[in-house]
């Protein structure tokens, strides 16, 4: 194997590990020195005087953070919500909404499994069903996810929690047409944007969604631990945050109760909040164009990263390029092991790590029964990145 790929001239501006190929942005994404430095900033600035910090300080730099956030999504302010993770939105949605025996909640089969389980535990508990939609992989068509999806629908659906990229499979849903349908036959709509904002284009003012949970942790690379949720306002008095606290002895409006609830849930360290305004604008300055410059760069080297990743694996690409976002997945060619529980490592990932330096996710999808390689796009990587990962398949086949 040749020397370790180089990285696009924007790497500097992370600190990732120069020895490793890091070609899973997708899991946790990974934040820039300069927003670092400004959390370190504020955590200096917290540690100084605790009180005056939280009581007071970044009271004016949470509600600029929502204020920011909420223009970068056209969302309404008043239902903007910070959450740790979109693990922690989808429960929060879950656990607050009441389900009676035999009510439906629609998930389909590529959904992460998290977020999964946490409909299977309100359905369980409900005495209510978890509808399992199956979205074929490959898939064709944007037509194909939304007939699956809408042939699941009977008068007993409740809700369904749908992604705008999936996890195991790196799909671009047809999430925008999926939100329409379902809401125009009265189905309420979950979105589960983990992989929403910096990676495709998100307009919740014209989307409408009854709820959408997402993190600015992944594609817009601010510190761990900061992520939303948006509630539309015929739906905020039904929807209480996980940890009830002191907003809930305070009289006021629905809205004044939505806002005091959750912007105060115990004593946390709310710096990766507080960064979102400076993630935004660091990396989407880092290109000419911006959001939307980034987005389609991104994108497009995904695709090309696939392409060279079929070919190496001798799969055929598994959806059509426009059901593409910065995640590129491949399949693994049949016959190989199959693990059932997301905790068990993937051999193959292991020994792309130890003997090659890549970082790069490979899925025992038990639910199709396959594996799935999948690679992420973002500012720092390089070409050259798939290249070298197509020669170690290679190599270790
Ligand atoms: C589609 C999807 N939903 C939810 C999550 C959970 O995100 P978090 O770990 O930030 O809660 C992920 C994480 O990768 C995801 O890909």
């Amino acid at each position: 194997m040749s020397a370790l790929p180089r990285k696009s001239d924007l790497a500097p501006h992370w600190a990732l590990d120069p020895d490793t190929v890091f070609l899973n942005h997708g899991s946790f994404g990974a934040t820039p020195t300069a927003v670092l430095e400004l959390q370190g900033d504020l955590r200096a600035q917290m540690e100084a005087d605790p009180v005056r910090f939280l009581d007071d300080v970044s009271k004016e730099l949470w509600a600029n953070s929502l204020e920011v956030l909420s223009r970068f999504l056209n969302a309404d302010p008043a239902g903007m919500a910070f959450v740790t993770n979109t693990t922690g939105g989808v429960n929060t949605v879950l656990r607050s909404l009441e389900f009676s025996g035999g009510d439906e909640i629609l998930v389909p089969d590529h959904s992460y499994q998290a977020c999964w389980n946490a409909v299977d535990f309100v359905t369980g508990r409900a005495g209510a069903k978890t509808v399992v939609v199956p979205i074929p992989f490959p898939v064709e068509s944007d037509d194909e996810v939304v007939e699956a999806v809408l042939s699941h629908v009977t008068e007993r659906t409740r809700l369904a929690m749908i992604d705008t990229v999936t996890s195991p499979t790196g799909l671009r849903m047809p999430f925008e047409r999926l939100v329409e349908e379902l809401q125009s036959r009265g189905v309420d709509v979950l979105l589960d944007a983990a992989h929403g904002p910096g990676i495709v284009p998100l307009d919740l003012g014209r989307l409408q969604p009854a709820y959408c949970t997402g993190n600015l942790h992944k594609w817009i690379c601010t510190p761990k631990g900061s992520a939303f949720l948006h509630v539309r306002s015929d739906r905020m008095e039904r929807i209480r945050p996980l940890t009830i606290s002191h907003g809930a002895s305070v009289p006021g409006s629905v809205e004044e109760s939505f806002r005091l609830e959750f912007d105060w849930q115990g004593t946390s360290d709310p710096s990766p909040w507080l960064c979102i305004p400076k993630s935004l604008e660091y990396v989407g300055g880092l290109v000419d164009g911006g959001w939307p410059a980034i987005m389609e760069q991104n994108r497009s080297l995904a695709l090309a990263a696939r392409e060279i990743l079929s070919e190496a694996l001798g799969t055929p690409p598994p959806c059509p390029d426009s059901m593409l976002a910065a995640l590129g997945t491949v399949l693994m060619p049949e016959g190989g092991p199959v693990a059932t529980s997301v905790f068990d490592g993937d051999l193959l990932h292991t020994s792309l790590l130890d003997d090659y330096g890549i970082q790069v996710p490979v899925f025992n999808w038990s639910h199709h029964g396959r594996r799935y390689l999948r690679v992420s796009a973002h500012l720092y990587n390089h070409i050259d990145e798939y290249h070298y990962l197509a020669d170690a398949l290679r190599d270790s086949a």
